[in-house]
């Protein structure tokens, strides 16, 4: 429940990357011996990711605060179920792992989702250019290789999760790998890094161009994962969105380049500092258009979120949606708030309106609930958000974080909420008679 119309401001600090952190936990497979994570966020899929581990037979489990260690010396099972990865489908980079320690993996399809289908081909293409025998049945995927051996491997589209599983399944391959059209977000970055520094040997990473040399072992290692960017993002967004002033700190202005861009462009003051953005907002935004594309283009995690903002922009702007064909499923809901949003394929319109109000929505996906939280800040009277595990699954203490800046935001479960109703009918009831 958010009561709309508070001013954001003061300081909030980001936590760990959610889309980094579960491929370092996949990653930490990789190793001989125990790795140590800091500043893994503790959301539901990172729990999710530490089930799956678990699972396998790799004890994953936070030791203080935010330290996530990992252990997978001992006997491991190549075979992730469905039940786990039907949660959460980022479990599906636990495949390039597996087949490069075991030399086999077994892991269950983990098919589409609210935001679009999501099909895997590249990352299986991928592993049967290093040389692994692809199997698909029963609603699994069987990947097996005696020997990886090294090749060129070009990417028909820079995918995030195909360059993460192949470098994953590279590193421990027989000779150089090249990956062309790699994806370039700061998390595969990351990810090479955390390889890196376990021993392997990965250059390029961050260009479309990334070279990987086989090496016959990893050991474990101490390493922090990046702040989430797109956290950072979203809570810029919400700071323009309620008109306020707020330092957003253990942020990477660098993996935000487009998003601060598309701020600014919007008419709303940005400070760069080392490591932290400072966004003072006392304006409405000016309309913007604006495209998702790979990294450094704009995040499409980010589209819901700046929609948001844009339907309260003075002017009309256009955002089309290059990445997943389903991400515009929330327009409906936030409509019913007030704006004025049309879709056409991979297209939206925004009317930019002066004043939303608050209503009942239910969020479809992690973002564009995030984008409804957003919707509630700026609403006229109470907007009631369901659904909200959705947000859980990537956001640490996202009501928590927003209220401390300002917001009235009350986390209310279905119970409560049926005793408040029940209550209310009783009243009214009684009333009547
Ligand atoms: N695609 C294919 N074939 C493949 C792989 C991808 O056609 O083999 C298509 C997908 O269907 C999609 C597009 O390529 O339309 C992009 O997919 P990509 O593989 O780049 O994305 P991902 O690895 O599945 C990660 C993030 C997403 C984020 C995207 C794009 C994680 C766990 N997920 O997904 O994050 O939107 O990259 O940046 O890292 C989120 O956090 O809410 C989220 C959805």
């Amino acid at each position: 429940m958010i009561k709309g119309g508070n001013r954001l401001e003061g300081n909030i600090s980001v936590s760990g990357a959610k889309n980094s952190a579960l491929k370092l936990m996949a990653a930490a497979i990789l190793g001989d011996s125990k790795s140590i994570l800091q500043g893994v966020p503790k959301i539901r899929d990172v729990f999710t990711m530490i089930e799956v581990l678990n699972r396998l037979g790799i004890r994953a489990e936070f030791k203080e605060d935010d330290q996530l260690v990992i252990d997978p010396s001992g006997k491991i099972s190549c075979e992730a179920s469905y039940d786990l990865i039907s949660q959460m489908r980022a479990s599906i980079v636990v495949l390039g792992p597996l087949l490069a320690k075991l030399g086999e993996a077994r892991v269950a399809m983990p098919g589409g989702c609210n935001i679009g289908s999501r099909k895997i081909d590249l990352h299986l293409r991928g592993f049967e250019s290093l040389g692994a025998q692809i199997d698909m049945g029963q609603g699994y995927i069987q990947a097996k290789a005696d020997i990886l051996v090294g090749t060129p491997v070009l990417l028909a589209f820079p995918s995030v999760g195909a360059t993460e599983n192949l470098m994953m399944a590279a590193v421990k391959a027989k000779g150089v790998t090249i990956i062309e059209n790699a994806a370039r977000e700061p998390e595969i970055v990351d990810l090479a890094n955390f390889l890196n520094s376990m021993g392997a040997d990965i250059e390029g990473a961050g260009t479309s161009s990334i070279k990987v040399q086989g090496v016959t072992t990893l050991k474990g290692t101490k390493y922090r994962v990046i702040p989430d960017r797109i956290e950072a993002g979203t809570f810029l967004i919400a700071c323009a969105i309620s008109k306020g002033n707020v330092i957003v700190e253990n942020a990477c202005p660098e993996h935000l380049g487009m998003v601060l861009r598309k701020l600014r462009d919007a008419g709303f003051d940005i400070q760069e500092q080392d490591a932290s953005v400072r966004i003072i907002a006392d304006t409405r935004p000016k309309a913007v258009d604006i495209a998702t594309l790979p990294y450094p283009g704009f995040p499409t995690d980010l589209q819901a979120q700046m929609m948001t903002l844009l339907s309260l922009a003075d002017g009309t702007s256009v955002i089309t949606e290059n990445i997943f064909e389903n991400r515009f499923v929330f327009v409906s809901e936030i409509n019913k708030m007030g704006s004025n949003i049309r879709t056409q394929g991979q297209h939206a319109v925004i009317e930019g309106v002066e004043q939303i109000e608050g209503a009942r929505v239910r969020c479809p996906d992690l973002r564009a609930g995030a984008g409804l939280i957003l919707a509630g800040l700026a609403a006229k009277g109470t907007t009631e958000v369901e659904e909200i595990g959705h947000v859980e699954r990537g956001y640490e203490k996202f009501e928590q974080k927003l209220n401390r800046l300002g917001a009235d935001i009350q986390k209310v479960s279905e119970e409560i909420k049926e005793t408040a109703k029940a209550a209310s009918e009783f009243v009214g009831g009684s009333e009547k008679g």
